[in-house]
């Protein structure tokens, strides 16, 4: 149990020219890293100001962080709360986390995980993803994202894939949100960060996604964007019990190229959907 106080002076790295925000040229460093480890449990950890990453869990199993607080500014790069990878048997429960990246990132080979009981704000998501990067094949599957509360984020439950990437993100499961003023709050996009569309470059097969129980309010009009590519990739999309107002005046849903289904009230109205 660390003591509030012990600052991990990431302001020193954040905004360094020698920083690559994709980590490809100098990483700064993570904060706290469970590598290649088994049975894990972590309770009432803080983290404030990391360089990087706060907490990030890889190529480990049976993992449960609990009753974390996560710190730092909005605009501190890449502060992600907890990222997780190549992992399986993840649980993250009863935490707070504010950063300047994702609250909670599920990256490349994590299966079974589950998010629950997160207050996330500021910072930008409970993401996962980004999967497919330079044509890579990568996958994520059997995700449970429930009880998150999301104030004042960039994004909220998102997922989100590179153009061209093979692989697949399935059985993700967004249960029980709310959102207070988010700028984004639902999101499956299968062109992330890519700077323009090529067609026909194929995507990570987005499969078996499903939306219960999502309130509150969106800073923008938009407050449902699923945008998939043209490859059909984007299936068994599955929202029920979804409102999502925009404060001033009538919210709206993006759908490009998404197949599934809608039950109970839903709005905005998603046009793609059945
Ligand atoms: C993980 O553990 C295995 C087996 O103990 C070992 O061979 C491997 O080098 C470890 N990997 C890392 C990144 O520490
Ligand atoms: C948002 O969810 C949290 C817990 O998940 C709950 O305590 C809170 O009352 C909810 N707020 C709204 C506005 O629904
Ligand atoms: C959220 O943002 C609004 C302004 O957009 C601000 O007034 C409010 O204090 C913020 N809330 C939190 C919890 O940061
Ligand atoms: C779809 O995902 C849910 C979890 O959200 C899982 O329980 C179910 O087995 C999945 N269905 C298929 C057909 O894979």
């Amino acid at each position: 149990r660390l003591a509030r106080r012990q600052s991990g002076r990431g302001r020193s790295w954040w905004w360094s020219d020698k920083f690559n925000r994709y980590g490809d040229i100098y990483k700064a460093p993570t904060a706290l890293v469970v590598m290649n480890c088994t049975d894990v449990e972590l309770s009432q950890f803080s983290s404030k100001n990391s360089p990087q990453m706060h907490i990030s869990v890889s190529q480990s199993s049976k993992v449960h962080l609990t009753q974390l607080t996560t710190t730092a500014p909005w605009d501190s790069p890449n502060t992600d709360g907890v990222h997780i990878d190549r992992s399986q048997d993840v649980r993250v429960t009863r935490s707070t986390m504010g950063t300047g990246g994702e609250c909670v990132s599920i990256g490349p080979g994590s299966r079974f995980v589950t998010v629950d009981g997160i207050v996330c704000g500021p910072g930008r998501a409970v993401s996962v993803g980004s999967l497919g990067r330079k044509g890579a094949t990568e996958s994520v599957e059997y995700i449970d994202v429930k009880n998150v509360q999301f104030i004042n984020t960039s994004s909220g439950a998102t997922i989100k894939t590179w153009q061209g990437g093979k692989g697949y993100a399935r059985s993700i499961s967004f249960t029980d949100i709310n959102f207070t003023n988010v700028d984004r709050p639902v999101v499956i996009n299968q062109f992330y960060a890519d700077p323009y569309h090529v067609p026909n470059m194929g995507a990570v097969a987005v499969s078996n996604i499903t939306y219960t129980n999502l309130k509150g309010t969106s800073r923008y009009r938009t407050a449902v964007e699923f945008y998939c590519s043209e490859s059909g990739s984007c299936t068994n999309t599955h929202v029920n019990s979804v409102a999502i107002t925009f404060p001033y005046g009538r919210a709206e849903a993006l759908c490009q190229n998404a197949q599934g289904d809608t039950s109970g009230y839903v709005y905005p109205k998603i046009p793609c959907l059945r």
